[in-house]
């Protein structure tokens, strides 16, 4: 097999950078390890900001996301009984969008079998060869066939765990991590939101997060000790301690039912340099992860795709390769903002297991600013909005 570009990896990376490269009448095959009805049963964040809702309205995938998505413009923050509200649209005039990224995949799915793009599902033992050389291959193994596809470029879309990061060799590759000491607990519940907005919220008993799907499904988090595991909250006991951590007013018109999901989620901050080396290129969660407080992981992974898409098509349409030759250099300079803003929104809103008197109020001193001060709520709206591309 040939084809112009392969990509690994059918998550929301892999899925939109293949059809905005069809739409540019680039040719892409994409290797999926798992099964599509895996890949759309993952639970995953569900704040778009306006980079990422423009890449799928130019990939034509748009239709159902400006049916059904929430526009926020704008945001709670509660510490201890003290909620403020961060407006966007009066601090930067940008809303985001509330549409599950499970629901963003679906969609990207969609688009790709209507317009015939290539997935190979349950692709085993992908292997990267040749990415230094003018003419890279991937083989894998399909319904236990040995493959290859020969192909001029490749995106590892792959994620975490995948095997495109490990092909940069480690004499060559710096990572950056740091490992969070604390967990979400987040269940999903068919009940109504308890407000109109997101309440991020900083108690005593740490944080808490109240977030949406749609009118009828909401989605919410608490902190929680990285020995908890699921088993150990009834959700009962989910509720409760929820309601704990959130304004009164919140606690007192939550609307709890049965979860139909729960889950524990580590937080780790992680950075890969750099996100090429040769004709590979890596994008997403295969180069990057934010803790998901400032839900930037799905929109971090956009802006990759818009400039790694850009880079091909100047490439193919246009014969320049700068785009090519600076994408590591331009995608990581925009990762290393959404890093700073994840981490700086966890800190602010969590409790961590070490922390002092001091820490403490540092931390409420933070809050008390960013109540009181315009220009630190511009900052923030600024960074949860999404930075420039
Ligand atoms: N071969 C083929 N596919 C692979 C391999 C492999 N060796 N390893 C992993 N994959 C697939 C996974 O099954 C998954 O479907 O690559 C895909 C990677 O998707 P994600 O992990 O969702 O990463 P990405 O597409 O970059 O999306 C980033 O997902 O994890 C969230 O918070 C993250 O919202 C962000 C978004
Ligand atoms: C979610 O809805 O899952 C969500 C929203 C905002 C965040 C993180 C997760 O910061």
């Amino acid at each position: 097999m040939r084809t112009q570009v392969v990509i690994i990896g059918g998550g929301p990376s892999g899925l939109l950078l293949s059809q905005l490269l069809l739409k540019a009448g680039v040719e892409t095959i994409v290797l999926e390890r798992k099964t599509r009805e895996y890949v759309l049963a993952r639970i995953r964040a569900g704040i778009l900001e306006q980079g990422m809702v423009n890449l799928l309205r130019e990939a034509d995938v748009a239709d159902r996301l400006d049916r059904e998505g929430f526009v926020h413009d704008g945001t709670l923050i509660a510490s201890d009984n003290d909620t403020f509200r961060i407006d966007f649209a009066k601090s930067v005039g940008v809303p985001v969008v509330v549409y599950g990224q499970t629901e963003v995949t679906r969609d990207l799915y969609d688009a790709r079998e209507a317009t015939g793009g290539e997935t190979v599902f349950e692709a085993d033992d992908v292997c990267l060869h040749d990415v230094k050389s003018d003419a890279p291959y991937v083989t894998f193994r399909k319904d236990g066939r040995d493959q290859r596809i020969d192909c001029d470029y490749i995106a590892g879309c792959d994620g975490f765990h995948g095997v495109s990061r490990e092909t940069i060799p480690k004499d060559v590759r710096q990572e950056f991590e740091k490992v969070y000491p604390f967990g979400w607990l987040g269940v999903l519940s068919e009940t109504p939101p308890v407000d109109d907005e997101l309440i991020y919220a900083n108690s005593e008993r740490g944080f808490a997060l109240c977030s949406m799907r749609n009118a009828n499904l909401s989605r919410y988090y608490v902190q929680c000790p990285l020995t908890d595991r699921v088993e150990d909250w009834s959700d009962d006991a989910f509720w409760e301690e929820l309601k704990r951590r959130i304004p009164e007013k919140a606690a007192d018109t939550l609307i709890t039912g049965p979860t139909i999901e729960k889950s524990i989620a580590p937080l780790r901050s992680f950075v890969t340099e750099p996100m090429q080396w040769g004709r590979l290129f890596l994008c997403g969660d295969a180069a990057h992860i934010v803790p998901p407080t400032g839900a930037k992981g799905l929109n971090t992974a956009a802006s990759d795709v818009h400039y790694l898409y850009h880079a091909l098509k100047d490439h193919y349409l246009d014969n320049s390769d700068k785009g090519i030759e600076t994408y590591s250099t331009r995608a990581l300079a925009r990762v290393w903002k959404a890093e700073r803003f994840s981490w700086w929104m966890t800190n602010l809103l969590h409790r961590f297991p070490e922390q002092s008197g001091f820490d403490r109020r540092m931390q409420q001193a933070d809050l008390a600013f960013l109540r009181d001060n315009e220009a630190a709520q511009q900052a923030m709206a600024e960074n949860y909005v999404g930075l420039p591309y």
